[in-house]
């Protein structure tokens, strides 16, 4: 079965094209390669990489295509608001572009990689079936991008979106700026857990092979079950409050519990439902946010990923590229940096 991975260069996506190689799939890996390579350096000889933009790729290259997995996108709100009309460029247009060739094509399944974060500020336990409330660029884009692919399922094509918690845990794509990894990593480098002020929000939370093993789980579900349908992806037991996962963080790591306040108050604050996904597809994560801040912190005393490394806070290295005026003689990005 031939998948291809959009965004499979990501922390997600590397980790996704990973798992899709051990379990015999044939997966090639459409990225711009903003992070680099190394993210699937592993696996480089056993996937066929496909260096082109969702914008503008020749949709032959979906020809003969089973599935999509279609996660390219400037990935979270800072980066979102850096340029926003290209956030809608890519995150929103570039992805209908994507799923719209992909039936067009023949590819029976395609899966969008949305987010929890469409859910914004709300009170209460919030399913797919409550009202969204997307407070940035970011946001709005996944709103969009949903509300025009999953019309799109019919009994030839079909579309499924998979609203992810926020993230955790190590990829060959490290990223910083997600809240467990950025709390280790502020202990790693002095001791101390930046905690995003309040500390009351909520939010839930995912592992990185978890949300990669719900998309497998969707591709290999019955049709009937994931078509035209949006899952939450996660655990009802990993909906925490920002203080709270700190305390955690600080005793999974074993460490005295240190920590320092950043950032004005979070405007955004949601609990997430977990239901659907497991009662549908009998999907229940395997790890937890311990498993996820131990992981993180031998990677960085092991050196298996820098403190430093400028890449790992996704804001700051776009704005780096955007800066890197050489990089607009860049033939394939058609000159275009994002
Ligand atoms: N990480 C999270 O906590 C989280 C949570 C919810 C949803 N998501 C979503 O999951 C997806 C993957 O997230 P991630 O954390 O792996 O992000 P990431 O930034 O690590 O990966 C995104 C990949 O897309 C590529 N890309 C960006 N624009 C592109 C374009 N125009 N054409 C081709 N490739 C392009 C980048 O080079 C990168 O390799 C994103 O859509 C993100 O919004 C992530």
């Amino acid at each position: 079965m031939k998948i291809v991975v959009t965004g499979g260069a990501g922390y997600i996506g590397s980790v996704l094209s990973k798992l899709l190689v051990e379990k015999g799939y044939d997966v090639a890996c459409l990225d711009r390669f903003f992070f680099g390579l190394d993210p699937v350096k592993e696996i480089a000889d056993k996937i066929k990489l496909i260096k082109d933009d969702i914008r503008w790729f020749k949709p032959s290259i979906l020809r003969g295509v089973d599935a999509v997995f279609d996660l390219a996108s400037l990935s979270n709100d800072p980066s979102g608001e850096l340029d926003p009309q290209k956030t809608l460029e890519i995150n929103y247009r570039g992805r209908v572009r994507v799923a719209k060739l992909s039936k067009k094509y023949g590819v029976s399944r395609y899966v969008l990689a949305s987010t929890c974060s469409v859910y914004g500020f709300q009170e209460g336990i919030l399913t797919e079936e409550s009202g969204l409330n997307p407070l940035t660029t970011y946001a709005k884009a996944n709103v969009l991008a949903e509300k025009e692919i999953l019309p799109l399922a019919d009994k030839h094509f079909t579309a499924t979106a998979l609203r992810q918690a926020t993230v955790y845990g190590f990829s060959n794509r490290m990223r910083f700026d997600l809240a467990i990894n950025g709390m280790v990593l502020g202990f790693f480098k002095n001791g101390k857990i930046p905690i995003m002020r309040d500390g009351k929000q909520w939010r839930p939370f995912v592992h990185v092979k978890d949300t990669s093993n719900a998309f497998i789980r969707v591709l290999e579900s019955d049709k009937e079950l994931v078509n035209g349908q949006i899952f939450n992806s996660g655990s009802n037991e990993q909906n925490l409050q920002i203080f709270d996962l700190a305390s955690f963080v600080a005793e999974s790591i074993d460490l005295p519990f240190n920590y320092e306040w950043y950032g004005s108050t979070d405007t955004r604050s949601y609990r997430v439902s977990f239901d659907k996904i497991k009662r549908t597809l009998g999907f229940t994560p395997q790890f937890t946010p311990k498993h996820g801040a131990k992981e993180v912190f031998s990677a960085l005393k092991e050196g298996a990923v820098s403190a430093d490394d400028p890449r790992t806070i996704t804001v700051k290295w776009y704005k780096h590229l955007l800066e890197m005026h050489a990089l607009i003689k860049n033939v394939e990005s058609k000159g275009i940096i994002l």
